[in-house]
């Protein structure tokens, strides 16, 4: 079997690596930074993403890092590219680091090789990847949509077991080629063309994010009429066509998917002339969201010059060390904006904070987060956050005012331990 190679070694890069080596496939990732290649050979992982590290020792012998193109293309037909596609100014996707990747590309003559994107790039990309490539004389190698759906923090296991698999292509055989790769897996392996395959990836995004700022403005409501989002939220839930996920209220969504992609698929409807108004609104209300939080203190402590607000919890969701566009660093700007001191604790997110949050005093852990504190905002549901030392945060906190951006922790709990409780969505 010839080996299966993945340009751009970020996140989702090294996950599809290493479960394709995980799968059997002899793998060569190829990344431009060199120290990252180089640390991988030694066995390290520059990102946290539970079971990641034990998955590449355990696959070391089938997974190979290089910084050359050439040599990606010369032992492998299938190349996966994985770069990664940050957003523009203009709210378009960057596609320059997959241009580059097409400008580079060797020349390559057996008929045989397969670029597939896995990247998230606005529809229309893979038909003007195809039109560059016939430019370029390398018409010859076929391309494929094959869109990601992974979340951080379980991406080993949505991408082992995921709930489809989406292949777009002009070409059957290429279609069957990369189909083949996923066959172990009991998932639908739905084959379109590339404008459905790129859509699909965004369609769904933009719905799931659609869903949680409809929840989180049911939830907006509940506060003003003495209802209970969470149990609006369960009872909505068991009606199969709407489904219990992504009805979680809370401070809203982050990520490195849902806001860029969002935004993306707002600016592709409005490239073609279509003004996509529900998009609007699932931004405006994520944003709101946040908003909110800062309220919530105000109408405790009022205003908020010269207080200090503990944000426990930075990661934009638990099991990862992400903060791209994190709730956390929008809420820290917000208070910073209104004169407050902001700290804190994250468990795994800290060194990440670092080196790009400005501002915030960074603890090592709850405690010294609260310290002096007129108030502490549960940001981010990590496990390590349900049973807070509420006996000691009480000791040290100056008021003993707890918000729930996540609807998290048990109220009763830290209201019986003397604290004033407020989540998102409930008395
Ligand atoms: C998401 C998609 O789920 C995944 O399919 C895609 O490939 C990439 O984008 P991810 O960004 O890893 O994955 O995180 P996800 O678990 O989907 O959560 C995204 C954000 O939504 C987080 O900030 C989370 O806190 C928030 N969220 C999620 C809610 O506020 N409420 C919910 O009910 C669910």
């Amino acid at each position: 079997m010839s080996s299966v190679g993945i340009i751009g070694i970020g996140y989702v890069g090294l996950v599809t690596a290493t479960c394709l080596a995980e799968l059997g496939n002899d793998v060569v990732c190829m990344d431009i930074d060199a120290e990252k290649i180089a640390s991988l050979r030694e066995g390290k992982v520059p990102i946290f993403e539970p079971g990641l590290p034990e998955l590449v020792v355990k696959n070391r012998e089938r997974m190979h890092f290089t910084t050359s193109l050439d040599e990606i293309f010369e032992k492998c037909e299938i190349v996966f590219i994985a770069v990664d596609t940050p957003p523009s100014f203009t709210g378009d996707a960057d596609l320059s680091r997959v241009f580059a990747v097409i400008s580079a590309l060797p020349g390559l003559s057996s008929g045989q090789h397969i670029l597939v994107m896995k990247s998230t790039v606005p529809v229309g990309t893979g038909l003007k990847i195809s039109s560059e490539l016939a430019r370029q004389k390398m018409d010859n190698i076929a391309y494929v949509s094959n869109p990601e759906f992974l979340r951080e923090g379980s991406a080993i296991g949505d991408f082992l077991n995921p709930d489809r698999v989406v292949i777009g292509s002009r070409e059957p055989e290429a279609s069957e080629r990369v189909a083949a790769l996923y066959t172990r897996m009991k998932a639908p392996i739905l084959k379109t063309n590339i404008a459905t395959a790129e859509m699909i990836k965004y369609a769904s995004n933009a719905f799931l994010a659609t869903k949680i700022s409809f929840i989180n403005e049911i939830a907006n409501v509940c506060e003003e009429i003495g209802a209970d989002v969470t149990v609006v939220a369960e009872g909505m839930g068991y009606d199969a066509r709407i489904g219990k996920h992504f009805l979680q209220a809370g401070i809203g969504y982050g990520g490195s998917c849902f806001p860029k992609d969002v935004a993306a698929l707002k600016q592709i409807a409005g490239n073609s002339g279509y003004h996509f108004q529900l998009l609007t609104a699932v931004i405006e209300v994520n944003e709101l969201q946040k908003r909110r939080v800062v309220n919530k203190l105000k109408k405790h402590l009022g205003p908020l010059n010269d207080k200090t607000v503990a944000l426990l919890g930075l990661a934009f969701k638990p099991n990862t060390n992400d903060l791209r566009e994190a709730s956390s660093i929008v809420l820290a700007s917000r208070l910073l904006g209104d004169g407050a001191y902001v700290k804190a604790y994250d468990p795994v997110a800290i060194p990440d904070a670092a080196r790009s949050v400005r501002g915030v005093l960074l603890c090592d852990d709850v405690l010294t987060a609260v310290e002096n504190c007129d108030a502490a905002v549960l940001v981010t549901e990590w496990e390590e956050f349900a049973h807070l030392p509420l006996a000691e945060m009480k000791k040290r906190m100056r008021h003993h005012l707890i918000i729930d951006g996540r609807n998290f922790l048990n109220a009763e709990e830290i209201r019986a331990a003397g604290f004033t409780y407020e989540g998102i969505g409930h008395s």
